[in-house]
């Protein structure tokens, strides 16, 4: 049986993945670096300095550490200018009810986010008291593909992964879920999400007895 949903934030229960490619690509244009939305599929799930990586790497830009750094908190500050006017309407239709139909049936809901903002999204969509478990970038070592983050909350549930599934709208996200041998549910285009067990447009959706009964 399936005893533990684990959700990724940016792109599955809120439209954060939007800002992140907007506050990438405006660096992106400011260092030349010609940057897309297949660009961006690939950065989608990937930690902070991981993703400034790609982009360099992509422009053959070499800069020192420090102005590694200088340039992340950029991208950071204008991510922050984004999300800050986000408020409970921003949640993704179809979470509230979600959320509700998996506490009725005593699922445990954990989140499982790359992101060092995660707890400040929750916070402004009035979110943060529902997760049984917040797994963030401050509590792993390494980041998504890694499975070490979902396995991170499936731990705190004392669940073996068999018994957990995760939800990804994220390339790097999916690989983390199945490296961690867990079900898998992707939120987008099954063309991009392929690993996935199953694959919905969005959370609303969402069928829960066709993801129930993957185990
Ligand atoms: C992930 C996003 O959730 O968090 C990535 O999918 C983002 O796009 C990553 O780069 C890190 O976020 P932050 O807020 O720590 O820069
Ligand atoms: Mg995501």
């Amino acid at each position: 049986a399936i005893n533990a949903f684990i959700f990724d934030l940016d792109g599955v229960l809120t439209d954060t993945a939007e800002y992140h490619y907007l506050a990438w690509s405006a660096l992106a244009n400011e260092l030349a670096v010609p940057f897309d939305r297949d660009d961006n599929e690939q950065l989608k799930g990937v930690d902070r300095m991981g993703s400034l990586d790609y982009i360099l790497k992509k422009g053959n830009v070499n800069l020192t550490e420090q102005q590694k750094l200088t340039l992340a908190d950029k991208k950071n500050l204008h991510y922050q200018q984004l999300i800050n006017d986000m408020s409970p309407k921003d949640l993704f239709e179809g979470v509230t009810e979600l959320f509700a139909q998996l506490k009725q049936q005593n699922i445990n809901i954990g989140l499982a986010s790359a992101s060092k903002n995660a707890q400040m999204v929750l916070e402004r969509l009035g979110i943060a008291d529902q997760f049984d478990y917040v797994a963030d970038a401050a509590k792993v070592a390494q980041g998504k593909p890694h499975p070490e983050i979902f396995l991170t909350v499936a731990e705190a549930f004392f669940l073996p992964a068999d018994q957990c599934v995760g939800i990804e709208d994220s390339i790097a996200g999916l690989q983390s879920i199945v490296s961690a041998k867990m079900h898998s549910v992707g939120i987008g285009q099954p063309e991009v999400l392929y690993q996935a067990d199953v694959v919905y447009a969005d959370i609303k959706s969402f069928n829960l007895q066709q993801v129930l009964a993957l185990a």
